[in-house]
């Protein structure tokens, strides 16, 4: 057995309110606990988008009472929602600033714009960015000018890695993510995929991702768990965007098994890192017990996810998580989620 600390992920879409038919804070807490996760953040982008603080109190009495692990939120950008800043900035672990299309509607490419969200943002909490490749010089132009704490959303070109390992050579504060998809998919698995391997960024070379993980470049690993049904996928617009919450842990352990990462790198990326960055609270006596000699196959209909579809459909993994322990109590055994909703909605230290 290893004994792992319970794991944090800093970027899912648990998509509750506005999108429930494709994930809810019950089915998404429930794959987070399942992956060994027992604090995620969730992301602005609904329907109705967290840009204000009633749109974020109406998420936090939603999420009451209904999670299996800890959530916190992350608030939307727009020059609106610039306005309530200071309000809501000891609620929220990050504000989201949607650089590029994407799913949602808080795109915003006004360079004005775009400067008043960088220069109000507190300077000691994580501004995050959807920046992809060109884009990436701008947020990090705005964070350079504005002082920020920059956060980059799920690198997937070695442009935007070599972005990054300037700014850190330059001492800018800027951390950085990448996702199971761009570390475990190639381009070719896109085709073979079809809208089952389209998200945003799109596939494209792992290998530079893995030489950025080698050389500490990247700080943690998100799953960017951004569930869609089958039908819309299948649809005549498929959106972008796809589960991870119940597969990335497995793929980590069957890479630290293959000897392209160690345990402690796992901890370091999806724990430690993460909890300093965006000030996550201690969680006392919790804890991921992993096998790490169950082999076997990943299968959407075993999933807890809403959407019961996973790019990984068919792939043999090493390592299983057989229990999860939050605050002495434990949550979940052998595929099984045991007792009711423990989680708390959180706020940053
Ligand atoms: C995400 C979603 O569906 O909310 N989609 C995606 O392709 N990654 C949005 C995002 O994280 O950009
Ligand atoms: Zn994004
Ligand atoms: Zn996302
Ligand atoms: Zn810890």
């Amino acid at each position: 057995m290893i004994t792992l600390p319970g794991l944090i992920d800093t970027h899912v879409h648990l998509r509750e309110p506005g999108a429930t038919h494709k994930e809810d804070f019950e089915t998404g807490t429930s794959a987070a606990v399942a992956g060994g996760y027992t604090t995620v953040l969730d992301m602005p982008n609904n329907p109705e988008p967290t840009i204000t603080p009633g749109a974020l109190q109406r998420k936090i009495n939603l999420a009451t009472k209904r999670i299996y692990s800890d959530v916190g939120f992350h608030f939307g950008a727009t020059i609106n929602s610039s306005q309530y800043f200071q309000q809501i900035k000891d609620k929220v672990f990050g504000l989201k600033v949607y650089m590029n299309h994407t799913t949602g509607t808080l795109l915003q490419e006004d360079p004005k714009i775009l400067q008043i969200i960088f220069e109000k943002w507190p300077k000691d909490k994580v501004l995050m960015v959807h920046a992809e490749g060109e884009t990436l010089q701008k947020a990090i132009d705005l964070a350079r000018k504005n002082n920020n704490k920059l956060h980059v959303c799920h690198v997937s070109l070695a442009s935007e890695i070599r972005l990054i390992q300037q700014a850190k050579v330059q001492g800018l504060s800027i951390s950085c993510e990448v996702t199971a998809h761009h570390l475990f998919l190639t381009k070719n698995d896109a085709k073979r995929l079809g809208v089952f391997g389209m998200m945003r960024p799109p596939l494209e070379n792992p290998d530079v991702l893995w030489k950025a993980i080698a050389d500490r470049t990247i700080d943690m690993i998100a799953s960017d768990h951004a569930p869609h049904t089958k039908e819309e996928k299948l649809g005549p617009n498929p959106p972008n965007g796809v589960p991870g919450l119940e597969t990335t842990l497995p793929l980590l352990l069957t890479a630290a098994y293959e000897g392209k990462l160690t345990i402690e790198d796992i901890i370091r990326l999806c724990h430690t890192n993460p909890a300093k960055i965006f000030n996550i609270p201690v969680q006392k006596d919790t804890f991921v017990e992993i096998d790490p000699t169950i082999r076997y196959t990943l299968y959407a209909r075993r999933l807890y996810t809403k959407c019961k579809w996973t790019p990984f459909q068919g792939k043999r993994v090493k390592g299983k998580v057989k229990r999860v322990v939050l605050r002495g109590q434990t949550i979940f055994k052998d595929g099984e989620i045991i007792g009711n909703p423990r989680g708390k909605v959180i706020s940053p230290l």
